[in-house]
């Protein structure tokens, strides 16, 4: 079973498939911690640093415009990319948790008060809960957490429950980073909204899977990360609606923020820049400009396509796997599997698939309340991208298969 879209030509645009670990194919499903990059992204790094480096918005030489051209039309890029409403709402960060951090001191710093709170759920990666905890420490609020069920599922009625005047946001996963579940964003969001509460979500697991539209959803804040969309590290995106970032002081201060500096008293730039202090990775952005065409010239409807074809196939497959356990019954998943192999520890089972040649994650993925939640403390979790095949599967099942049987 493969579906109509060329996986073997895509492929051959990620040359890191192509090689030997420990001797064996590379089976690449570690893809909810990092993406590999194409060629296109490297090749886009290179001209750059070869061809037109030189910092942005600061000199009148030629170099300077070009590379101020190319960091500003990946900020447009970006924004058609999620249909935001315009490019000042697209602020340029290190990744995901620093766009967090950022709201979280800034939207903290502007709208909250003691005994406020703020509210999350207990399935968030650690960088959109400790920002949080951190802004409830220094304010004297409080963090609430919004429950869910045994397999993982929020419990809507009591979101509904915990929604309040002294809520000032919430703040929630687009898509789980250890279950692959998806999150009934737009009811949650209309919900909130009906109570004057603004939205923060945590679009790390989502942006490279499915087609994401900041206006539909109503959201105020969305953040993700380059690396996990085929694009390098080091950079990522806050979009965030103009009027809330009007209101929000900067988060740090430096080059590029101000307008005018002097002793006495320094004012800040417009949005986007007021966000931005500092040389930004501007090669990073052209080269994230650059996997976002990649990603959109495939189209995210065939990716998502594939991805679900994919994860059928696995699940078929892994079930039969003696011993294999899935955690969490969810009707509609995203590229992830997270599972035990009964009576193996999960570490073992990562190290003995990389010996095999398969590179998958283990441990608490970063979500240590949830696992509590579920009752385990660590988990394996084989995650997908659009390269991945049905071959990738049977090794997988194959290697399962074989440890298990080492084991027993
Ligand atoms: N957030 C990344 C993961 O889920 C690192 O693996």
């Amino acid at each position: 079973m493969e579906s109509k879209f060329d996986v073997a030509s895509v492929r051959k645009q990620f040359p890191i498939l192509e090689q030997k670990v420990y001797g064996q194919p590379l089976v690449y499903l570690d893809n909810a911690a990092t993406t590999q990059k194409p060629r296109s992204v490297v090749k886009r790094i290179e001209d750059a640093y070869f061809g037109q480096n030189a910092n942005v918005h600061r000199a009148v030489h030629l170099l300077s415009q070009q590379a101020t051209e190319a960091h500003e039309a990946a900020r447009v890029e970006v924004q058609h990319f999620i249909n935001a409403a315009e490019s000042d709402e697209i602020i340029f960060t290190r990744g995901t948790t620093e766009s967090i951090n950022l709201v979280a001191f800034s939207f903290g710093e502007a709208f909250c008060r003691e005994g406020d709170e703020i509210l999350i759920s207990s399935m968030e990666h650690h960088s959109n809960i400790v920002p949080w905890q951190m802004l409830c420490e220094r304010k004297k609020m409080h963090l609430k957490v919004i429950p869910i069920d045994d397999n993982g599922c929020l419990l809507f009625d009591e979101y509904a429950k915990l929604l309040s005047p002294k809520v000032k946001l919430l703040a929630i996963t687009h898509v789980s980073n250890v279950l692959g579940v998806e999150n009934p964003l737009r009811q949650m969001i209309e919900l909130a909204h009906s109570q004057g509460i603004p939205v923060l979500v945590d679009g790390a697991q989502a942006v490279a899977h499915m087609s994401v539209d900041v206006q539909a959803l109503d959201a105020d804040f969305y953040a993700f990360s380059s690396h996990k969309i085929f694009g390098p590290t080091g950079v990522g995106v806050l979009y965030a609606k103009r009027n809330l970032l009007e209101q929000m002081p900067p988060y740090q201060g430096g080059g590029e923020m101000i307008d005018q500096v002097h002793f006495e008293k320094t004012t800040y730039n417009k949005i986007p820049f007021k966000f931005e202090a500092g040389t930004p990775d501007f090669i990073g952005t052209a080269a994230l400009a650059e996997a976002l065409r990649f990603v959109e010239e495939i189209g995210l409807d065939k990716i998502a396509e594939h991805e679900k074809q994919l994860l059928d196939y696995a699940l078929e497959k892994l079930n039969q796997v003696k011993g294999f356990q899935l955690i969490g019954k969810i009707p509609e998943r995203h590229a992830i599997v997270p599972f035990l192999l009964k009576g193996i520890h999960s570490y073992d089972v990562g190290l003995l698939l990389d010996k095999l040649g398969i590179a998958v994650r283990t441990g608490s993925h970063c979500a240590q309340p949830l696992l509590e939640r579920l009752g385990m403390d660590t988990c394996v979790r084989a995650s997908f991208a659009f390269y991945n095949t049905t071959e990738d599967i049977d090794r997988l099942q194959a290697a399962l298969n074989r440890i298990g049987n080492m084991f027993n």
